[in-house]
């Protein structure tokens, strides 16, 4: 029901009517080269005791303060080039584009289930429906994109720079008129880093306060896991870098909120949905300062009111700090108490 709410958005700040509907959608592999100065990571995890000992480094009450710094040791003096493989469910052929970016624990089928009877939940169909064209794609790293490594490649800046090359991509080779880009969680901090960067006309923002005092519970509460010894299968081409929840009700507590969920869509992301993020995701996103200032266009905040990593189960009231960050965006909206977690049922 929100994709309708999120769809409208570039169309009411921007256009009385709707582009002509073109719905159909196709799998690409996008090519992407970037180069941006990589962190230097100094720790490793390959197995769950590390990845135990990671979690508390990173929820500790002085988590990030000289007493407990990031496992980061600099930052390499020279920018570092590198090609990737963006595996994205691209729609439509240009006028107005949305951009998505999932978050963590997430890959792009976020925006578009493969669950039977999930349309409801269908922010991508919903979009294209009322007109938009849409590129929905899996950060590098996750599901159809280049597998990479968690440590010196799956880095802040380096997803922030292939989103800035896929807004360039939207004006480009989409004839995108207007872009916009549409971030969950992680996703939506590489979305106002690439928004403070490059030229979008609107971003909208979901499973994000900008405030990462709330964080603990929900990376505590994930149980991270090495990926590849949870679950040989789907996930043994990964390094051990690459982590996920211990298991479903793990991953129920960090993403829904009862009774706003259904179970049926609990299991098909857990099983399905769900992909490993890597270890160097975290703290390069902590280390990196973000210039909310330099967002120009419009920024919409919709907040399910019980999510956990944003807001530490309860959000209302809170976004009015949020809202303050973006001092340089054209208009400001916030929603901070949609019936829902994390996950926000679109
Ligand atoms: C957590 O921090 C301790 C030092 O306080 C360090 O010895 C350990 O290697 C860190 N764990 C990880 C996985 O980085
Ligand atoms: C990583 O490097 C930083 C900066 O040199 C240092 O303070 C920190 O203790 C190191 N962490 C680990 C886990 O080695
Ligand atoms: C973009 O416009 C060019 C030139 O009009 C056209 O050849 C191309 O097919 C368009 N691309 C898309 C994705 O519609
Ligand atoms: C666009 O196409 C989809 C799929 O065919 C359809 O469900 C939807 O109603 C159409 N939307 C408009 C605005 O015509
Ligand atoms: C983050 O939350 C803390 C604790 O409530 C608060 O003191 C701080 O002002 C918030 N910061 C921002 C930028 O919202």
């Amino acid at each position: 029901m929100y994709a309708e709410l999120l769809a409208t958005i570039l169309f009411t700040s921007a256009y009385a009517l709707p582009y002509p509907n073109n719905s159909a959608c196709r799998e690409l592999q996008i090519p992407i080269s970037v180069s941006v100065p990589r962190f230097i990571i100094n720790t490793t995890v390959t197995d769950d005791w590390d990845a135990a000992s990671l979690t508390f480094n990173l929820t500790r009450r002085d988590s990030a303060t000289s007493d407990d710094p990031l496992p980061i040791s600099g930052l390499t003096s020279n920018a570092v080039e590198s090609t990737y493989q963006i595996g994205a469910t691209v729609c439509g052929t240009g006028g107005p584009t949305l951009i998505l970016t999932h978050g963590i624990i997430e890959s792009k089928l976020y925006w578009r289930p493969t669950l039977e009877d999930s349309q409801e939940y269908n922010f991508v169909d919903a979009a294209v429906a009322v007109g938009y064209s849409v590129i929905s794609y899996d950060r590098i790293g996750v599901g159809s994109s280049s597998k990479v490594n968690a440590l010196n490649d799956a880095q802040f800046q380096v997803e922030t720079a292939v989103l800035n090359s896929l807004v360039d991509y939207a004006h480009t080779t989409m004839n995108a008129t207007k872009v916009g880009l549409v971030g969950h969680s992680y996703g939506s901090y590489i979305t106002v880093a690439s928004a403070s960067q490059s030229k979008v006309d609107a971003v909208i923002l979901t499973g994000f306060s900008g405030n990462f005092s709330y964080f603990g519970p929900f990376v505590a509460g994930a149980g991270f896991r090495v990926a590849r010894m949870q679950n040989s299968v789907r996930w043994g081409a990964l390094d051990s870098g690459y982590l996920t929840s211990s298991d479903l009700y793990a991953e129920t507590y960090v993403y829904y909120a009862n009774p706003y969920f259904e179970r049926r869509v609990a299991e098909w992301s857990y099983n399905v949905g769900s992909e490993p993020f890597a270890l160097a995701e975290l703290p390069t996103l902590l280390d990196t300062t973000i210039d909310y200032s330099a967002i120009t266009g419009s920024v919409y905040l919709l907040q399910g009111q019980y999510d956990v990593s944003a807001c530490g189960g309860n959000c209302v009231g809170l976004l009015e700090d949020t809202k303050a960050l973006f001092s340089g965006a054209k208009a400001v909206e916030a929603v901070d108490n949609l019936p829902a977690g994390y996950a926000i049922p679109e």
